[in-house]
């Protein structure tokens, strides 16, 4: 099927494709998977997901390299995080297997949706799973579902690779011993008010800091911070509240063993951001999106870097990253996961209503 979209122009928004992957714990068991045409989802009115946002997601995404396969990045760490989402929310596992199967089979059944290698675009996978079942006193569902949809999606801000501007953000975006360490919808509710806000006076993201004291860097609302220092070492700050980043992993990975570059993985002062060279935000959406200004209540850093184009060691981060994602360069053993989206399962006629 030809699909009329413009994939160099594409944002980062929900673009509907025409399958998804549906599975429902019910009475301490979960159904088979099976893929659905329907896009709506019928809970009752104090499913715990309304009352109490008993839900957790991830989000990867599905890329054709340069000799024309479909490949992942990384899912088993996907499905990993995943796992301790769950349990700290209180939702059953998934069955062994069942989270592949799903990345699995949508990516087959929106082949079409899977933007051209080149085109700066991907298709992004959304995996999520939600409290089903009445509750009123708060306590787990009995019953969920797990789901995942695919988009395709271009880059996360708007402006590309022009470096972004932040402003430090007097809200915290976790506690400590909460639950920012993990892929929770309500980490994300307690950012938007930060995010309108930042978006209202012209900033692009926030940065959080540590919430007990107020000194140490944490991450954004989106993505995690890497630092590097004028001389060339790569940092990125160390916290048990911050979402551990598949990205920010694979990057200091990444500097050692392809860049021979140091790493260092350690808390980090906000006293020390101003004495560093580069700064750059990472995650699946983001990638590694370089950030030029921090504006803290109107003291501004800027980087050295320039305000204008991507730091030298950023951008070789950068470029050698989406390599291996876009088959350019050879990955390391494990972290691309193909699929052979010619093996074509049946789909499911429309349905309406299930
Ligand atoms: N931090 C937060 C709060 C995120 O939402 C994300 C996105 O997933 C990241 C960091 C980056 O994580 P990853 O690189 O695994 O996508
Ligand atoms: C991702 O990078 O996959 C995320 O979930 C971040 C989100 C802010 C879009």
């Amino acid at each position: 099927m030809a699909v009329d979209i413009d994939w160099s122009n594409l944002g980062f928004g929900y673009v509907k494709t025409p399958y998804r992957f549906v599975a429902e714990y019910r009475r301490g068991k979960w159904s088979k998977g099976r893929m659905t045409t329907y896009d709506k989802i019928v809970i009752p009115e104090s499913a715990g997901v309304l009352q109490y946002a008993q839900t957790a997601f991830e989000g990867l995404k599905a890329y054709i390299t340069k000799d024309g396969k479909v490949v992942t990045f990384r899912p088993d760490l996907n499905e990993q995080r995943l796992t301790s989402s769950l349990s700290r929310l209180e939702m059953p596992a998934l069955p062994e297997g069942m989270f592949m199967e799903a990345v699995e089979k949508v990516v087959k059944a929106n082949k079409d949706f899977i933007p051209p290698y080149g085109s700066g675009a991907s298709l992004y996978l959304r995996p999520y799973m939600f409290g089903a079942s009445n509750v009123v006193g708060v306590k787990p569902s009995e019953d969920y579902q797990f789901r995942l949809f695919a988009t395709p999606v271009g880059p996360y801000f708007k402006n590309g690779v022009k470096p972004l501007t932040l402003r430090v953000c007097d809200y915290d975006r976790a506690a400590p011993h909460g639950t920012g360490n993990i892929k929770a919808g309500l980490n994300y509710a307690m950012s938007l008010q930060a995010i309108v806000e930042a978006h209202e006076l012209g900033f692009d993201e926030n940065m959080y800091l540590d919430s007990a004291t107020r000194t140490f860097v944490e991450e954004t609302g989106g993505a995690n911070f890497i630092f590097v220092t004028k001389n060339g070492t790569i940092v990125t700050p160390k916290s048990e509240s911050i979402l551990p980043s598949i990205t920010r992993r694979s990057l200091c990975y990444v500097a050692e063993n392809y860049l021979n570059m140091r790493v260092e993985h350690r808390p980090v002062t906000f006293e020390e951001v101003k004495d560093f060279a580069e700064c750059g935000l990472c995650g699946t959406a983001a990638v590694l999106s370089p950030v030029g200004k921090i504006n803290d209540h109107g003291r501004e850093i800027i980087f050295p870097s320039g305000m204008y184009e991507m730091g030298p060691v950023i951008r070789q981060l950068y470029e050698t990253l989406v390599g291996i994602q876009l088959g350019e360069i050879e990955a390391p053993e494990g972290w691309i996961h193909e699929i052979d989206v010619q093996d074509e399962e049946e789909q499911p006629a429309d349905e309406q209503a299930e």
